[in-house]
């Protein structure tokens, strides 16, 4: 698949997913959001500290520009219908191989509304139609909220990575769990625990044969 000019506006039911625009809005925007949600995100508290300063928050924006530009990432702003600013959701896309990489973070008043979800779905519509053939989510084991919202939008668990990131230098590594979804994947109709052990067990017995031989 070639590079896409990727949508700025994508529409569901309650929401709008907008490209960020650098302006002062924005960044006061986000600047209120990390700083608001410093408690609440608790696991990604390290990552997110980063954000709560106004220069690396311009950064931010500025480099979200320049990524989805490339066709690297797109970044949006989830906003509810009156406009108001309440969480981001981002993919990481690879248009060779037709793969994208979906997170997402939500204000700490809004949960509990199905709004990711919401957004989640909304998001990988677009990306399907598209050209997309595949999205991963991977979710730090201990994040119970996050691993409820990916298996409850119909992602299917497929490997563990083990202390793949870290949790804090005192407190030792995360344990990093991986899901996907295909395209024309019919989220009622599968067991989103369904995990295909044929495929795994017949390229597993293809690299046994392969070991075999050295
Ligand atoms: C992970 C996170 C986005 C989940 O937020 P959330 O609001 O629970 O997610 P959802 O949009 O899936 O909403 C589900 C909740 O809304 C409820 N809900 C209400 N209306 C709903 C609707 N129309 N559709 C679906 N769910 C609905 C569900 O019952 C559920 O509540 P429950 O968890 O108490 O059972 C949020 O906790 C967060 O931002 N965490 C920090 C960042 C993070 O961890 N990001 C993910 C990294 S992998």
């Amino acid at each position: 698949m070639n590079n896409i000019k990727p949508q700025e506006k994508i529409e569901s039911d309650r929401l709008f997913l907008s490209k960020y625009v650098n302006n002062k809005k924005t960044i006061k925007e986000l600047l209120k959001f990390y700083r608001k949600d410093l408690e609440y995100v608790g696991l990604w508290r390290e990552t997110i500290y980063k954000w709560d300063n106004e220069n690396n928050i311009k950064c931010y924006i500025r480099s979200s520009a320049d990524v989805w530009e490339k066709a690297k990432e797109l970044r949006y702003a989830i906003r509810l219908k009156n406009n108001a600013f309440i969480g981001e959701i981002k993919t990481a896309i690879d248009c060779h191989n037709e793969v994208a990489e979906i997170g997402f973070l939500l204000d700490k008043d809004h949960a509990g509304y199905g709004y990711i979800s919401e957004a989640l779905l909304a998001l990988e519509s677009y990306l399907f139609s598209v050209g997309f053939y595949r999205i991963e989510i991977m979710c730090d084991t201990g994040n119970e909220r996050s691993l409820k919202t990916i298996l409850r939008t119909g992602h299917v668990f497929e490997t563990v990575r083990l202390c793949n990131k870290l949790y804090d230098h005192k407190n030792g590594r995360f344990h990093t769990a991986y899901f996907y979804k295909l395209k024309n994947f019919n989220v009622k109709k599968i067991d989103p625990l369904q995990f295909d052990h044929k495929l795994h067990k017949k390229i597993l017995l293809k690299i046994n044969t392969i070991l075999e031989k050295y």
